[in-house]
């Protein structure tokens, strides 16, 4: 019974073949860092990211080195909404999929058309200024 066990834990740790991490606090359109655990079994992979809304995924990294174990990539413009995974998925047929993310949120990118910096400046020099 042991080893039984023992052998569906080792097929299935080989089927899902990567850990991938779902990403921290994502916005729309910005610089997001994805991290997964490597496996030997995956040297290469494409990232997918998905949602029910989406007919289709969206490609946001190709042919990516699995041994690095994270990559840096900018996010497209999505609508901010949570519900979002990540998948690692064959190079050549994406619809191969080695790993799902944690389902995630992305927030809308900040407004940058208010609180110009000098305001924000001017705030903390006078908030210091009795000390
Ligand atoms: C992936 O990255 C590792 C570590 O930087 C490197 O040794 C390896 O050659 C790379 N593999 C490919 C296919 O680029
Ligand atoms: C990726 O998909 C292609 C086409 O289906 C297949 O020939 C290949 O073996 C797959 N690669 C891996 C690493 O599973």
């Amino acid at each position: 019974m042991f080893i039984l066990c023992s052998t569906l834990a080792i097929l299935t740790s080989t089927v899902l073949a990567i850990d991938v991490q779902a990403p921290v606090e994502p916005t729309s359109g910005a610089l997001t860092t994805i991290h997964w655990t490597p496996d030997p079994a995956v040297p290469v992979f494409s990232m997918e990211l998905v949602h029910p809304d989406f007919n289709d995924a969206l490609a946001i990294a190709n042919s990516v080195n699995g041994s690095l174990g994270y990559l840096k990539v900018d996010l497209p413009a999505v609508p901010a909404d949570d519900g979002y995974t990540l998948q690692f998925v064959n190079i050549s047929d994406i619809d191969d999929v080695y790993a799902t993310s944690p389902v995630f949120a992305i927030a809308a990118p900040p407004t940058t058309s208010q609180a110009p910096t000098s305001a924000l400046s001017s705030t903390s020099i006078s908030a210091s200024a009795p000390a």
